[in-house]
């Protein structure tokens, strides 16, 4: 496996893998990885000639600064779990090496920066307009401004991202297609914890306490899964949302059940057979998310 900080040294090495017509397949993450982002890895590798992974964790797309700085950063460990699942290649960027002070200083003043898109259309429209658009402004500007610095530096045939992020899969799908991109997003299935919590960098930062209350998060997913062609949306949502309200550690964002297409909530006139049910919350200073899709 070889480890690469520079974008410089990275391109060379990548031009001779091309010329030898390998298909490359990448995993853009964040670090602190654990079995689900490992998950990914294991599947590029059932599939593409090499496997890339990335490690940044990307402050374009933080709208809190605390949870920037609080974000885990275990590199080292991260290295050896990606060399035991026999990944490749590893980029660990520092951020001036993906971002020019002009771009930091944007997102400094909460200026929402387009040049990401280098001049083409591209309007997510109402997919970013709800959940986690909705709740965290610019974050998936900043998501698909680095996803698209490093799908110009990687490359990759195919790229593989979580269902565990099912609006980020949404919103990186209309991204490749609007800028015609010939990449192929793959979609991966939640890794979870025993007890159903989804796995999570975050859930590192909850106490053993918190994390056995975290499971009643996808415990209610799953009865909205359950009961979903039996009961009216409205009531659906209702007992899910009084379950969750009923544990006083944790505080709802939001839950919503929506069309897994569009995005665009569900309601009780307006039921279709691809929906999803997505979940926000907070365990103290913990944000959480998580969806199951009921089809
Ligand atoms: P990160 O949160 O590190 O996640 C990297 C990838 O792992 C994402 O595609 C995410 O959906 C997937 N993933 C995380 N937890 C998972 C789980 N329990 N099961 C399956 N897949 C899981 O998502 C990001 O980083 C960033 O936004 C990124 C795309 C790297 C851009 O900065």
């Amino acid at each position: 496996m070889i480890i690469f900080n520079s974008i410089e040294q990275l391109k060379s090495h990548l031009i001779s893998i091309r010329d030898q017509k390998k298909i490359i397949g990448f995993v853009p993450t964040m670090g602190a990885l654990h079995a689900g982002h490992i998950s990914l890895v294991n599947k590029a590798k059932a599939a593409c000639d090499v496997v890339f992974c990335s490690i940044f964790v990307n402050p374009t797309q933080f709208n809190d600064l605390s949870d920037l700085d609080k974000y885990p950063r275990t590199v080292e460990n991260d290295c050896l779990m990606l060399e035991k699942a026999d990944c490749d290649i590893v980029f660990v960027p520092e951020v001036m090496e993906m971002y020019t002070e002009r771009e930091l200083a944007l997102k400094r003043q909460k200026v929402e920066d387009k040049s990401w898109t280098e001049g083409k259309e591209v309007d997510f429209g109402l997919l970013e307009k709800v959940m986690e658009g909705a709740h965290r402004p610019g974050h998936f500007n900043g998501v698909a401004q680095v996803v698209s610095k490093l799908f110009r530096i990687v490359q990759p045939q195919k790229a593989y991202f979580g269902q565990k992020d099912f609006q980020q899969l949404a919103i990186i799908k209309s991204m490749v297609a609007q800028l015609k991109l010939p990449i192929e997003i793959v979609p991966c299935a939640i890794l979870r914890e025993p007890n159903g919590l989804a796995m999570s960098s975050r859930n590192e930062r909850l106490t053993t306490n918190e994390r056995d209350i975290a499971s009643i998060i996808s415990k209610t997913l799953f009865k909205i899964k359950e009961q979903y062609n039996s009961s009216p949306i409205s009531e659906l949502k209702a007992n899910a949302e009084a379950r969750i309200l009923k544990e006083p550690s944790i505080m709802l964002e939001y839950l919503e059940i929506v069309d897994a297409e569009t995005l665009q909530p569900l309601n009780d006139l307006k039921k279709v057979k691809n929906a999803v049910a997505c979940i926000a919350v907070k365990i103290g200073e913990v944000r959480l998310i998580d969806n199951v899709v009921l089809y």
